[in-house]
């Protein structure tokens, strides 16, 4: 018989070693290491190297197996959209067959939610038809009954939709396979356990080969698979590198609990574009598409307001106008305070020493706060130049015009930088009534926009000029 070999597992990094230790040599995080049980080695790594001489290994050279680059015939992926827009555009386009999606989130978010909601409009979806029922939705966290509840307060229309409340991911397989459903739903990836291993579900180990299984079940039934994951209090989700690696598109739920609003995110997409952003708003019933975002961030004054500015940002592959403000003030403090709020700290600390050495404009006795408002982050460089526009409106109490849309990257030296996509920018601006724009001079078009008075800039002082 074949012994089972015992493995201790990182609980931060996932790291694997023979011993346990008080703390990872991977990641260096302290009791962060428990153990777990592999099942035979045979069992675990089919088929593993070849090579002369590894002892006691059964493999064969098998050279049909190698087939030349250039006489594969490449394989479009098949990709159905779910009938949920924004969804479809954070997954670039919709659901792909044999793809596996993370979606990650903290507890509460609207995960399930927004998962129940889609396996709903698939269902309905003749594109998705199968013989037992088009989706299995997995609950190991809310009884059939709360689930059912659930889609009701939806006023979803059940149909076909299967649901399975179970953790053991050796019947789920055995039930997926059985049912042969196009999309697979689990809720979520934390409550699974496999019979091989002894450690609790949601450890590491447990997450890592249950989510392994049901990846490589993915591939080979050409199934999509959903698996949920709850973002642990550290702000990871539990085993994160290891997940993230595994699976073809990464989505992340962002929001603030008191703020309706749910930003879904694709931090990794192996079938589209990263940091590409799905808009959602909760309500009574569930979450509510925001086909057009612009309108929401901007919460327009009706009368100007020093320290803000509309800036043109982009979120993947679509332009928003989302409203940056700043607060200065003077500080009490030696060392003042500078805090970004959806922006990047280190950036305004670097724009503040911009505007000191090329605009002449000191901030050294001031505190600068800046937010985004909406609870968007924004991580483009085209913020600078809104950012630094805010922070100077608010130093001088004076507030710029309403009808002004700003965006443009500030260099070291006191350069406006082009940003991507320029002529997109000032379209959406113009769309949404903006009259004025300044920005970047490589940024503006030949034949310019209508209805919109574009000032392009070369350096910070001719933006400055500009106020
Ligand atoms: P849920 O999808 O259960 O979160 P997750 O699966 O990410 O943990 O989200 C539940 C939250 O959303 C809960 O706080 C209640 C709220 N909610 C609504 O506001 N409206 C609704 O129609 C539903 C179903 C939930
Ligand atoms: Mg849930």
């Amino acid at each position: 018989t074949k012994k089972s070999r015992s493995v201790y597992v990182c609980n931060s990094c996932g790291a694997q070693s023979p011993k346990w230790s008080g703390r990872c040599t991977d990641c260096g995080a302290w009791n962060s290491i428990e153990q777990g049980v592999l099942p035979p080695k045979t069992q675990t790594r089919p088929g593993g190297g070849g090579y002369a001489g590894a002892a006691g290994n059964a493999a064969r050279a098998d050279l049909s197996a190698i087939h030349r680059l250039a006489e594969i015939a490449p394989e479009q992926e098949v990709r159905t959209p779910s009938g949920i827009a924004e969804l479809d555009r954070v997954l670039g386009g919709g659901l792909v067959q044999g793809s596996v999606v993370l979606i990650g989130g903290d507890p509460g978010i609207g995960k399930s939610t927004l998962l129940l909601q889609a396996s709903a409009a698939i269902d309905a979806n003749p594109a998705f038809a199968s013989s037992k029922g088009s989706v299995l939705y997995v609950t190991g966290e809310e009884s059939p009954q709360q689930v059912s509840l659930r889609a009701q307060r939806l006023g979803l229309e059940p149909g076909g939709l299967n649901l399975l409340a179970e953790t053991c991911i050796e019947q789920i397989l055995a039930t997926a396979a059985a049912e042969a459903p196009r999309v697979l739903v689990i809720d979520s990836i934390q409550t699974l356990f496999t019979e091989a291993l002894t450690s609790a579900p949601g450890s590491v180990s447990q997450v890592r080969e249950t989510a392994a299984q049901l990846v490589r079940y993915a591939k080979l039934t050409d199934t999509t698979v959903f698996l949920v994951g709850h973002v642990t209090k550290e702000g990871a989700l539990a085993g994160p590198r290891v997940l993230e690696h595994m699976v073809d598109t990464v989505l992340y739920f962002e929001g603030e609990s008191g703020n309706a609003h749910r930003l879904v995110r694709a931090v990794k997409n192996r079938f589209g574009a990263v940091n590409e952003l799905g808009v959602f708003a909760m309500t009574d019933r569930g979450l509510r598409q925001v086909l057009n975002p612009s309108a929401i961030f901007l919460s327009r004054h009706s009368e100007p307001a020093p320290g803000s500015v509309v800036l043109v940002t982009r979120e993947g592959t679509r332009p928003m106008l989302v409203e940056v403000q700043a607060l200065v003030d003077q500080s009490p403090l030696a060392n003042p305070r500078r805090l970004a709020v959806g922006l990047e700290q280190n950036r305004l600390a670097m724009l503040l020493a911009v505007l000191h050495r090329h605009g002449g404009i000191a901030m050294f006795d001031q505190d600068v706060f800046t937010n985004v408002v909406g609870g968007v982050r924004v991580t483009e460089t085209a913020a600078d130049l809104a950012v630094l526009f805010a922070v100077l409106s608010s130093f001088r109490d004076k507030a710029l015009p309403v009808d002004l849309a700003v965006f443009g990257e500030v260099g070291l030296s006191g350069e406006i930088r082009p940003v991507p996509n320029g002529p997109d920018r000032l379209r959406e601006a113009a769309k949404h009534g903006f009259k004025q724009a300044v920005v970047p001079k490589a940024n503006v078009p030949k034949g310019g926009i209508d209805g919109l008075e574009i000032r392009p800039v070369l350096s910070l002082r001719e933006a400055i000029d500009t106020l």
